[in-house]
């Protein structure tokens, strides 16, 4: 009989303890179980009525009862009162984790990352230069002379009279081909900035991918067949390109490169304003002047170089229509990469 309340008690004991999760439970338990009328007591004076040959060893059972529980009761009291609540007991380990969302590189960060690894199984190196350049290395050393039309081409950010944010990557150029002698083949990705209402199609600030290519022999036919692997492999096997000739100050011939438009593939539709074809960039062999400006031989070094809108190749790629949101840092829109 005092065996089967032992048990029960054991039992409720356990049931009970699990559940305290602060200090007025925690009286009310230890009340309970431990003060003078408590159940452990109640026990004890159960024990009289116990047969005598039974007495010594359900006393011993009691006793070693009585020590079980008031270690088990010591313990929680320790957690309570350090403030760990007694909860933990309660954690089921076999529920599934909480997923963490760990996020991603900005769509426009992964997309010159593609770009950046064409060219360079290309053999393209990276370089990059500032943000702020002078007047001369954006348009100067470019072929642009002072007062010469092809200025209003850009909209420039003016620092000062000598000082610009750099419209273009096209200073890059100037830059690597001063501080180094031909073969030169790299890329030059980099943040610009154009004077320009903000709207759906263009931003104040946005990026560009310039190269160039300066060796003997180097030809446009290069410049077309480089290109061209470029746009398959970055836009798919299946597209059609053409060359429409252009002008740029710092290229002669120039040229502009469209690829058949990916949403209607060439039958004309809103993106392409029905026209069926997608301008991607502009390029064209490096004029004999820009040479000049380098010191580089121009009667011994031909060269190409091209430049791409990041942004619009992105756009044109993932079918997104307003460039602003590349900048709002909408978690709807990045998450989307
Ligand atoms: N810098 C030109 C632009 O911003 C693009 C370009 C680069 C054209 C290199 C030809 C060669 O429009």
């Amino acid at each position: 009989m005092l065996q089967e309340k032992i048990e029960q008690i054991k039992k409720n004991f356990s049931i009970e303890i699990s559940k305290i999760e602060n200090d007025k439970q925690l009286e009310e338990f230890r009340v309970k179980y431990f003060s003078k009328n408590g159940l452990v007591s109640s026990l004890f004076s159960l024990l009289k009525d116990a047969p005598t040959k039974e007495k010594p060893q359900l006393g011993k059972a009691l006793n070693t009862l009585r020590i079980d529980l008031q270690n088990q009761f010591n313990n929680v009291k320790e957690q309570i009162t350090k403030g760990n609540a007694n909860k933990i007991i309660d954690i089921d380990l076999t529920l599934p984790g909480i997923e963490r969302s760990i996020g991603s590189k900005h769509i426009l960060t992964q997309t010159l990352d593609d770009i950046k690894s064409i060219f360079k199984g290309m053999g393209f190196s990276v370089s990059e230069g500032p943000e702020l350049e002078s007047d001369y290395n954006n348009f100067e050393a470019l072929n642009f002379p002072p007062d010469h039309p092809a200025r209003d081409m850009q909209d420039t950010f003016f620092i000062s009279d000598d000082f610009v944010l750099r419209t273009h990557t096209s200073p890059v150029q100037i830059r690597l081909m001063k501080s180094q002698k031909p073969p030169v083949r790299a890329i030059m990705p980099g943040r610009v900035y154009r004077n320009e209402a903000v709207s759906s199609r263009s931003y104040c600030m946005f990026h560009q991918v310039e190269g160039l290519y300066v060796d003997t022999d180097v030809t446009f036919a290069e410049l077309k067949g480089t290109l061209a692997s470029f746009a398959k492999q970055f836009y798919g096997n299946d597209l059609k390109f053409r060359f429409r000739p252009s002008y740029f100050p710092f290229t002669e011939p120039s040229a502009e490169m469209d690829i058949t438009c990916f949403i209607c593939k060439g039958e004309g539709c809103k993106i392409c304003k029905q026209t069926g074809w997608l301008e991607i960039l502009g390029c064209g062999m490096v004029d004999p002047n820009v040479f000049d400006n380098v010191d580089y031989d121009n009667e011994k070094y031909t060269g190409y170089a091209f430049g791409m809108g990041i942004e619009r190749i992105a756009m044109l790629k993932y079918g997104i229509t307003d460039i602003r949101v590349f900048f709002e840092n909408d978690y709807r829109f990045l998450k989307q990469f």
